[in-house]
């Protein structure tokens, strides 16, 4: 698995409607260790989608750097996959071919592009469902099979922008206690972007606070793993930490 380092980044967009730019990242330096789970929580519009967008390699930066294990980052790669809040999986595809589609992309054979799918449907407790098509699963399956499609890439980085933030709040804590466990077995380095704070202190080790475009605090998180809601919920570290990185969120 891979770091991930940002130095420095900006980025300001041209409005057109003021005639003028406008800074969404001013400066923000971080490193996520190789195998590491850092969420990143912040109000709406602190450039949490423009600072992943540009470590994706989807949007270019106007100041700074990223670099993937040392190696500057210059455009899209499979090296770092990407998990939105809301994105297509291929509808006239079985799921097992919208998981096997990086692979294939990749110049995987059929056969084993099949059993990585496989394997990492298993890992998400969706065998039962790889012949099925998108239109006949849930939202809540279906996100789930987003997810699972970016980890059959094996990125070492996973890049996650607000993936559960549309799906109701049960399926949310199953898919968060099973991406924990997916990510203890597999030890990808995550980069979560959310602004539910209960989510962010559950899942990471690290919870990076933005502010305005930049990195107004970094908690760490030292609750024991395996992580389960059940117990979390009661849990006085727990609740403090999420309290903790509640009230630094609310002073932005
Ligand atoms: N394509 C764009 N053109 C102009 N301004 C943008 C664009 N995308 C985002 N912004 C602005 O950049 C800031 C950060 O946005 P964004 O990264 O989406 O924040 P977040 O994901 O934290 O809600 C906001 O002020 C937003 O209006
Ligand atoms: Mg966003």
């Amino acid at each position: 698995m891979k770091s991930l380092t940002i130095r420095n980044l900006a980025k300001t967009y041209f409005d057109p409607f003021a005639g003028s730019q406008v800074t969404a990242i001013r400066d923000i330096s971080l490193t996520v260790d190789a195998g590491d789970f850092v969420s990143v929580v912040g109000p709406s519009g602190c450039g949490k989608t423009t600072m992943l967008n540009m470590i994706a390699g989807f949007l270019p930066a106007t100041g700074g750097q990223i670099q993937v294990d040392g190696r500057a980052v210059s455009g899209p790669g499979p090296d770092r996959g990407v998990v939105f809040q809301s994105f297509a999986l291929f509808p006239w595809r079985t799921v097992l071919d919208n998981v096997a589609f990086g692979p294939k992309m990749r110049g995987m054979p059929k056969a084993r592009r099949h059993e990585i799918a496989r394997e990492y449907l298993a890992l998400a407790g969706l065998s039962h469902a790889a012949e099925r098509y998108p239109n006949e699963l849930s939202g809540g399956m279906q996100q789930r099979v987003g997810v699972v499609r970016a980890l059959a890439n094996e990125p070492d980085v996973l890049l996650m922008d607000e993936p559960f933030a549309s799906v109701d709040a049960q399926t949310r804590m199953t898919l968060q206690e099973e991406l924990t466990r997916i990510w203890q077995d597999r030890r990808p380095t995550v980069l979560f972007i959310t602004h539910d704070v209960a989510e962010a202190v559950f899942l990471a080790n690290r919870v990076v606070v933005l502010s305005k475009g930049t990195v107004l605090s970094d908690v760490p998180v030292p609750l024991a793993r395996p992580r389960a809601w059940s117990s979390l919920i009661e849990d006085d570290h727990f609740k403090a930490l999420s309290a903790q990185v509640l009230q630094l969120v609310r002073s932005t």
